[in-house]
């Protein structure tokens, strides 16, 4: 299997250049046949790579593949991280093993199965093309202290992408990121132990980086990636910075609580003073988002005064 992967690898190393490449030319630097190449370039595309293949001319990528640097993601980390090119889900894998890590911990994948998102949904997550990570932290207290740890998680992405030069982030209640007003990035916390002794989070990340028109019509709401911003960083550069901003933002919050993080959410906050409309099961609630509270609830301006919400989901109200 490695030894497959490590084929597949450099297939793509020799298409990263967005330039044609013959099947011949890259049997030869493979030192494979060239039915062999033909079967890693069909498998490549089963996990999601988009690949033009053109007689006479050979094979291009459709959009660039960028893979985690290992050695470089290790070396700059003080923490372990677990990479793969493959997993059902980065969430999954560290749940499975909460007694062995230490919080800060991160696992990587290039391809997930059944990447999870919120709500049941699935994450899409095609070979290469973005950036699936997952952090564990432990929680001495329980899961009391979760509270608002999710809005941390949202206040850190942002940080470490504009480290590395992303303008036009914004943030939607609780955990979403925003870029140019499209989702880019998307937070999964999972839980595992007790309600009032220590307990075990794994807070998973997706970020969009080059994502393909195949794979972008698969995704029911409006979608960004970092390929549309005037700089993309380097994967394992943004892997590095949110493993760093993740770890101080989330001891910070240990320490702290909310309140340090109140005025860096309202900074990007793209709801903030609109109309909006919460929606909680069959619960409808409307008002003016102003912002939220040190617990992590959203605040909403209602006819009965300005009100904390925990849950739900929120979208602008049509005007
Ligand atoms: C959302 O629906 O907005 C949350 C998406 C979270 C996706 C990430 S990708 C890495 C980690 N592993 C998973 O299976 N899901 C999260």
């Amino acid at each position: 299997m490695i030894e497959q992967w490590s084929r597949k690898r450099e297939i793509l190393a020799s298409l990263s250049n967005q330039q044609f490449v013959s099947g011949e030319e890259l049997a030869k630097q493979a030192g494979v046949s060239r039915t062999a190449i033909g079967n890693h370039i069909s498998s490549l595309e089963e996990y999601g790579v988009e690949i033009y293949s053109v007689k006479g001319k050979g094979y291009k990528l459709a959009n660039p593949v960028s893979l985690i640097n290992e050695e470089k993601l290790r070396s700059a980390s003080s923490s372990r991280c677990f990479y793969f090119d493959e997993l059902p889900s980065t969430n999954g894998f560290l749940l499975k093993h909460v007694e062995e890590l230490s919080s800060g911990d991160i696992c990587i994948a290039e391809y997930q199965s059944s990447g999870r998102g919120r709500r049941g949904r699935n994450w899409v997550s095609p070979y290469g093309c973005h950036l699936y990570c997952s952090m564990y932290w432990r929680l001495e207290q329980g899961m009391a202290q979760a509270s608002g740890l999710s809005l941390v998680v949202a206040c850190a992405l942002v940080k470490a992408l504009t480290s590395l030069g992303i303008d036009g982030l914004g943030v939607k209640w609780p955990n979403d990121i925003y870029l140019n007003g499209k989702k880019l990035a998307g937070v999964l916390i999972e839980m595992s132990g007790q309600a009032d002794s220590e307990c075990h989070l794994v807070i998973g990340v997706g970020i969009n980086i080059s994502m393909s028109q195949e794979q972008g019509d698969k995704i029911d709401q409006a979608w960004s990636d970092l390929s549309q911003s005037l700089v993309c960083p380097d994967k394992t550069d943004l892997a590095i910075a949110l493993q760093k901003q993740l770890k101080s933002d989330l001891e910070q919050f240990q320490t702290e609580g909310l309140t340090p993080f109140l005025s860096r959410w309202a900074a990007v906050d793209i709801f903030m003073g609109k109309q909006v409309k919460l929606l909680m099961g069959d619960n409808e609630v409307r008002g003016i988002c102003r912002g939220i509270d040190t617990t992590g609830a959203i605040l909403l301006d209602t006819d009965e005064g300005v009100v904390p919400f925990v849950g739900g989901e929120i979208s602008l109200r049509p005007s």
